[in-house]
């Protein structure tokens, strides 16, 4: 099998990490995979921050009421945002730019989460876009999508099989039409 499908065949969300810091090496190669994905018309809507502060994850691992406590024990996260000034898809590009960090980080042998920040809430009703925007220092007009937790691996997770996939959600020419009564 070739090693893309391999790659992500093993690409599974890592939510615990060592303490160890990211190389220069392993930054330049998941930045560098970022700043090559595609966008619409090749507007390359989207902007990173990269977050190594302990402070600073600490904080943002509170931005939403759900799924984003395990940032605070992670080394690194990258933020992705977008500018919707830029691009009507911005939420597509900026999807794009978060997998493939996903992606990048599996083939440096590192750990990632995707944690979703776009239409999430503190648990008191804050937009968790306004609570990223305020701790890094964000402006306004600029959308907050996600952030990718970071670091090496300190749990396991097995790779999908080929035989547990769900198949039955490839169509092959038209969508098949439900079975006559
Ligand atoms: C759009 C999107 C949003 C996600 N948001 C979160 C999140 O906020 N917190 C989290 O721990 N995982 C999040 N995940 C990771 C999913 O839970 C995970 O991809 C899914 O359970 C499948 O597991 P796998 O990535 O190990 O294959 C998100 C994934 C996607 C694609």
């Amino acid at each position: 099998m070739s090693h893309f499908y391999d790659l992500a065949a093993h690409r599974r969300s890592m939510r615990r990490f060592t303490a160890e810091r990211l190389t220069q090496d392993e930054w330049a190669a998941l930045m560098g995979t970022a700043l090559m994905s595609p966008s619409s018309k090749g507007t390359c809507c989207w902007q990173f921050v990269v977050v190594e502060d302990p402070e600073l994850l600490r904080q943002l691992a509170q931005c939403k009421e759900h799924g984003s406590a395990f940032v605070a024990d992670a080394p690194a996260a990258v933020v992705v945002l977008a500018d919707p000034s830029v691009s009507d898809v911005w939420v597509e590009d900026a999807s794009v730019a978060t997998t493939y960090l996903l992606l990048q980080a599996e083939d440096c042998g590192l750990g990632a989460c995707w944690v979703q920040v776009r239409r999430r809430e503190t648990v008191d009703g804050t937009s968790a876009e306004d609570v990223v925007r305020r701790i890094l220092g964000i402006p306004g007009h600029l959308r907050v999508l996600s952030l990718v937790a970071l670091g090496h691996k300190a749990m396991e997770r097995k790779p999908f099989q080929p035989e547990n996939l769900k198949w039955d959600k490839v169509h092959l020419n038209v969508y098949p039409t439900s079975s006559p009564e």
